[in-house]
């Protein structure tokens, strides 16, 4: 795959390679995300931040990794403060935008909308989530913590174990990560989640074809032996209305309590965040926060590296990074 000066709009671009060359240059962006050292290889360079849907961690993560790597970051949030509220087309949005920036950020709430964004660029645009669609950032994120996870237990990717759970119908995450783990060999999935929430045949096809074996159950059944076990929230803004999102929330619950019952002392918790944390949702409680195997905070900080590495490759700095090192002079938390 060649990343320099092209666009990451989804994870059917990348095959193993790519995966290994992301996350060889991910490894090499911890220094400077824990402050060791920093960069200004990007001096000069702009972000364009477009968030045209709600994000915390996405948003911010796409913006410091932008600043750690020396450059400067523009951002635009929500749909009603732009002039796409106007009728302003995607195309002429991103003819505009693009003179503005040397790289763009997106997301968006309708799917393939980012796509058609990047078809009116000049600049290289970077998918931070369209609809239900793709997260094709956050799949990599994930995919990053999972091998690094799975390190510790001496074990790796092919021949891992997944548990997918709860809304696995709007979650674009899991669609992603799906999608990246056919790549590897002998994964095996179970997929809970209600029957009207479950996976898309789209994605099932991609395992079925991949030739990766799956289960899809309505509920957790006795002991599974997974390794990871991702929950996701009910995508409630995807939903018809408000009350049909309801009926599911609070359905898939994960508490200490569920999870000794059914994983194992070892398996991993992993979760794209936001969680829910409302008492009618609540789908990853909060007893859960000193278990060790508990990733989430692990996800959010391997993102600042993964999309670090991204804008790297993207614009072909990935091999002079460390020649613009200077030093930290300021407190640092070990
Ligand atoms: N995981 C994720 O996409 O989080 P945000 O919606 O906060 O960006």
């Amino acid at each position: 795959m060649n990343f320099k000066g092209g666009h990451i709009l989804s994870v059917n671009q990348f095959d193993r390679e790519a995966i290994e060359q992301v996350f060889n240059v991910a490894h090499q962006m911890l220094p400077y995300a824990k402050r060791q050292k920093r960069t200004t290889v990007l001096d000069g360079a702009i972000l364009g931040n477009l968030f045209f849907e709600p994000s915390t961690r996405t948003r911010v993560s796409f913006g410091t990794a932008f600043n750690l790597l020396g450059g400067e970051v523009r951002e635009t949030t929500g749909l009603s403060n732009s002039a796409l509220a106007k009728g302003e087309s995607l195309y002429d949005t991103a003819r505009v935008l693009s003179g503005y920036s040397d790289i763009i950020a997106m997301r968006h709430p309708d799917t393939g909308s980012v796509a058609e964004f990047a078809q009116g660029s000049r600049i290289p645009v970077i998918n931070g989530g369209d609809g239900a669609n793709e997260h094709p950032t956050q799949a990599l994120l994930d995919l990053y913590t999972i091998q690094k996870e799975l390190e510790h237990h001496g074990s790796g990717i092919d021949g891992m174990h997944i548990a997918m759970i709860g809304d696995l119908k709007y979650g674009r995450t899991v669609h992603s990560l799906s999608k990246l783990l056919c790549l590897f060999k002998n994964v095996r999935f179970t997929l809970i989640s209600p029957k009207e929430l479950s996976m898309p045949q789209g994605i099932i096809d991609v395992i079925e074809n991949a030739g990766h074996q799956y289960k899809i159950t309505e509920q957790f059944e006795g002991s599974l032996d997974a390794d990871i076990c991702y929950q996701t929230r009910i995508q409630e803004e995807r939903f018809p209305s408000q009350q049909e999102a309801n009926q599911y929330r609070g359905k898939f619950r994960l508490n200490q309590q569920i999870y000794t019952k059914h994983f194992q002392s070892k398996t991993v918790i992993m979760h794209p965040l936001p969680r829910d944390s409302r008492a009618e949702a609540n789908e990853l409680d909060n007893d859960l926060n000193l278990n060790p195997n508990l990733a989430i905070f692990r996800q959010t900080d391997n993102g600042v590296l993964v999309r670090m590495a991204l804008f790297a490759l993207t614009l072909g700095v990935e091999n002079i990074v460390s020649q613009f090192d200077q030093k930290v002079c300021w407190h640092v938390n070990p």
